[in-house]
């Protein structure tokens, strides 16, 4: 049986894209066989991240006007094993046909063929506007949202949250220590009492995350939360990091550090008109 991911946001650089390759490789490494369908129509992306950048001869709309096979459309990513691509196409509005688009595309694929494997995932990286990404969003039963961790990340994902049809889980993507040591941000479990939502994984602003993306390297290998994070989307438990061994860890540097958490906290409170 299949389950359809989708990774939303609402805000465009909020990590959908690198999150999604990383969580579906991750999902690879672990045995599992897995559809990525990059959802940015017109500006497509999530090949880059994969280091696809050869092999795509067609894209979504093709398959969903018969002008391909699945099998010519789907792309596989040879450095690993089970890990397929679905391109999106580069010349057409990004919202152009979307629901009709991706829906035929994903049906086809569904129903298989000799060459088109049977995935145990398939992750949609929804891009575009948020009307956009709740439209791909739609296609799947389990809605994903990553969160910025600032204002105004926090706003766009409380706004989509109430729009999805099914409560989504959250990822809290470019958490910065640094900013939790000094009580400028809100600490993961203040975040959730602003954001009420089970927690996926906290990725932490990462600066080898960042030159892996930069150079075609393995992201995976740089932040053990991808594989944790795909454990967790298969049931397991595996404790979130931050909470609570770097709040400790926080909580020694912000011994160390000036008292400036009145401010943080009137101005959260303030935005959000709860927090603490
Ligand atoms: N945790 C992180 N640490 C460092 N850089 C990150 C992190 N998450 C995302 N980025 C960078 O942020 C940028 C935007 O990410 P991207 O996945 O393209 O966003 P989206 O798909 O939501 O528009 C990319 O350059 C990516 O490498
Ligand atoms: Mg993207």
């Amino acid at each position: 049986m299949t389950q359809r991911i989708a990774v939303l946001s609402g805000r465009g650089g909020a990590g959908k894209s690198l999150l999604t390759c990383g969580i579906g490789e991750a999902l690879a490494g672990l045995g599992k066989t897995v559809l990525l369908v990059d959802g940015s129509q017109g500006l497509r992306s999530l090949e880059l991240y994969m280091g696809l950048t050869e092999g795509i001869l067609y894209t979504c709309p093709d398959l969903a006007a018969g002008k391909c096979r699945a099998a010519d459309v789907l792309v596989e990513d040879e450095n690993h094993p089970g890990l397929w691509l679905l391109p999106a196409a580069q010349n057409l509005p990004s919202d152009k046909d979307l629901k009709e688009n991706y829906g035929k595309a994903l049906e086809i694929i569904q129903n298989g063929g000799e060459d088109v494997p049977s995935f145990d995932f398939i992750l949609t990286d929804c891009g575009g506007s948020p009307e956009s990404q709740l439209t791909l969003a739609a296609l799947s039963e389990r809605p994903v949202l990553v969160v910025l961790p600032d204002p105004a990340g926090l706003r766009a994902a409380d706004k989509l949250r109430k729009l999805t049809a099914k409560e989504p889980e959250m990822i809290i993507n470019r958490f910065d220590s640094r900013d939790l040591a000094k009580h400028l941000l809100p600490s993961p479990g203040e975040f959730q009492e602003m954001l009420p939502l089970p927690v996926l994984g906290i990725f932490e602003e990462n600066d080898g995350l960042r030159r892996a993306v930069l150079t075609g390297g393995d992201v995976v290998r740089e932040m053990p939360e991808f594989a944790n994070t795909a454990k967790r989307l298969l049931g397991q438990t595996v404790p979130l990091p931050l909470l609570p061994g770097l709040l400790e860890d926080a909580s020694v540097l912000a011994a160390q550090t000036p008292e400036i958490s009145g401010k943080r906290e009137s101005f959260w409170s303030r935005v959000f008109g709860r927090g603490k």
